[in-house]
């Protein structure tokens, strides 16, 4: 990938909100490696351009609601625009990611150095567990719970340790699909005590968990042909849902929750297994919004 970007100062916040999203521009964006199944026969075929076009609709999209903050880009990492993976942000403290995969682990002091220079405090984490940040950790402002992925990039000890640093129970779910291999891929919390998930990435304990919490009208169930174009991997923003992809029947069920969906299309992201959620960091400085 060599083609230049702008620096995307086109996205400057329109309003400034409550919400703080990071990002990283998709200049050396691309599949070099193969870390995840969507990766596999996909390197070197991504389209830079269609890949900036789509990150900058995207960009746009949250700059209308949120104040965006960028982070590098960095030749040689590829994956970087993933600013999710960064680490887990909640008010002024931070853990940053330890990653799992050991083509990612570039990007560590990177994201370091960002947080560091916004003034966050940087929570201690031991060495050898694996935690790969808001892409298996999602904080539930409406349950003031930490959902916490585990089984593929993350260590079965992250929520415990999770909970000890920012003091918000945290609520471990095994993840049983490689296609499904952060929590944001499959799952996502949503205002008002609503949850959008894909039943088969979980273990029957994780799924039975998730359910208990929601009540049965609040569980927004996706099938398999919702949940392969990633419709969970979704962010919301003052009740908006922006997403790659989602069918009718999904479009109406969120709509009729109170909340609109915003399909904006990410298919080059896609390939390397990331779509809206993947592709933005919540470092959102107040309680709640
Ligand atoms: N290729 C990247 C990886 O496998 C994609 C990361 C997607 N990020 C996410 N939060 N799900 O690490």
């Amino acid at each position: 990938m060599t083609a230049h970007v702008e620096t995307p100062t086109h996205v400057t916040p329109l309003h400034a909100r409550g919400a703080s999203i990071l990002m990283c521009a998709p200049h050396h964006f691309g599949v070099d490696y193969i870390i995840n199944p969507w990766m596999e026969n996909q390197v070197g075929r991504t389209e830079t351009a269609r890949a900036r076009d789509q990150w900058t609709a995207l960009a746009r999209h949250l700059a209308g609601c949120a104040n965006l903050s960028f982070v590098g880009p960095e030749s040689g990492l590829p994956d970087m625009v993933f600013t999710a993976n960064a680490g887990l942000a909640l008010n002024d403290v931070v853990v940053v990611s330890r990653f799992h995969a050991r083509e990612r682990r570039a990007e560590e002091p990177l994201f370091r150095d960002w947080f560091q220079a916004q003034g966050f405090d940087i929570a201690p984490w031991p060495e050898d567990v694996p935690f790969e940040g808001a892409g298996d950790a999602l904080l539930d402002r409406a349950r003031g719970v930490i959902w916490c992925g585990h089984g593929w990039r993350s260590s079965r000890q992250a929520p415990a340790l999770l909970t000890s640093i920012f003091g918000w129970e945290t609520i471990g779910l095994k993840l049983v699909d490689p296609r499904f291999y952060h929590l944001d891929t499959c799952f996502c919390p949503l205002p008002g005590g609503w949850a959008m998930y894909y039943p088969a990435a979980f273990d029957a304990e994780s799924l039975a968990t998730i359910r208990a919490l929601t009540p049965a009208e609040k569980r927004i169930e996706v099938d398999d042909i919702d949940a392969l174009s990633f419709a969970c991997n979704a962010v919301e923003v003052d009740r908006r849902i922006f997403m790659n992809d989602a069918s009718p029947a999904l479009r109406a069920r969120l709509t009729k929750a109170g909340f609109i969906p915003v399909v904006t299309p990410l298919g080059e992201f896609l390939k390397a297994g990331g779509a809206a959620k993947c592709l933005t960091l919540d470092v959102t400085r107040t309680q709640g919004r």
